[in-house]
């Protein structure tokens, strides 16, 4: 199962950003070339009936598995990016992190009307990044259609949050 193998291999740093948060880190996921192309694979099968149109992918950490998949899908890569970082005309959007705050935006031509998008991020914690990337999604005219996660930290309620607002698939829950 991929779930057991991701959980042995995710590594938790205590105390990282921040005193009192214990952070789920997916280096060594990254540095083992079976099980990364496992994490590809499983995340493909999963969506690829599913009449995915895009994939957006969160900087930073989605960007990894995001790429893969979309071109795996053989659809565009729609990257939502931190406050000044694309250089054409943006959209923005502010929401709360487990740890901070952070404002998040995406090229206003980066989805077509209607098109049928899934959300893809390396960790669903509080859900505040996924919702936030929804709304920029939906004030430029794209459909949401699931979100898609290697690591969700259930304690922290963001499948909850989510709800009602496409289908949620994580590799691995803690
Ligand atoms: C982390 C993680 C998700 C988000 C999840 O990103 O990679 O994007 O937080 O938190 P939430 O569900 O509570 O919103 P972070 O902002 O630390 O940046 P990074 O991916 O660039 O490292
Ligand atoms: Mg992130």
């Amino acid at each position: 199962m991929i779930s057991e193998k991701l959980s042995k291999v995710i590594r938790d740093v205590p105390d990282f950003p921040k005193p009192g948060i214990l952070f789920k880190d997916i280096t060594p996921v990254l540095a083992n070339p079976e099980l990364s192309a496992e994490v590809s694979q499983t995340f493909f099968d999963y969506w690829s009936t599913k009449n995915v149109e895009g994939v957006v992918g969160i900087e930073s950490r989605g960007f990894i598995y995001g790429l893969q998949l979309a071109q795996q899908l053989g659809v565009p890569f729609i990257p939502v990016r931190k406050a000044g970082k694309l250089p054409y005309q943006t959209i923005k959007h502010s929401y709360d992190l487990e740890y901070g705050s952070a404002e998040i935006e995406i090229h206003v031509d980066a989805i077509t009307k209607g098109q049928r998008v899934l959300i893809h991020d390396d960790l669903l914690a509080t859900g505040g990044t996924a919702l936030a990337a929804a709304e920029l999604i939906r004030k430029i005219g794209g459909e949401v259609i699931g979100y898609s996660f290697l690591v969700e930290l259930s304690f922290l309620k963001g499948q909850e949050r989510l709800k009602g607002s496409g289908e949620v698939h994580s590799l691995v829950t803690f």
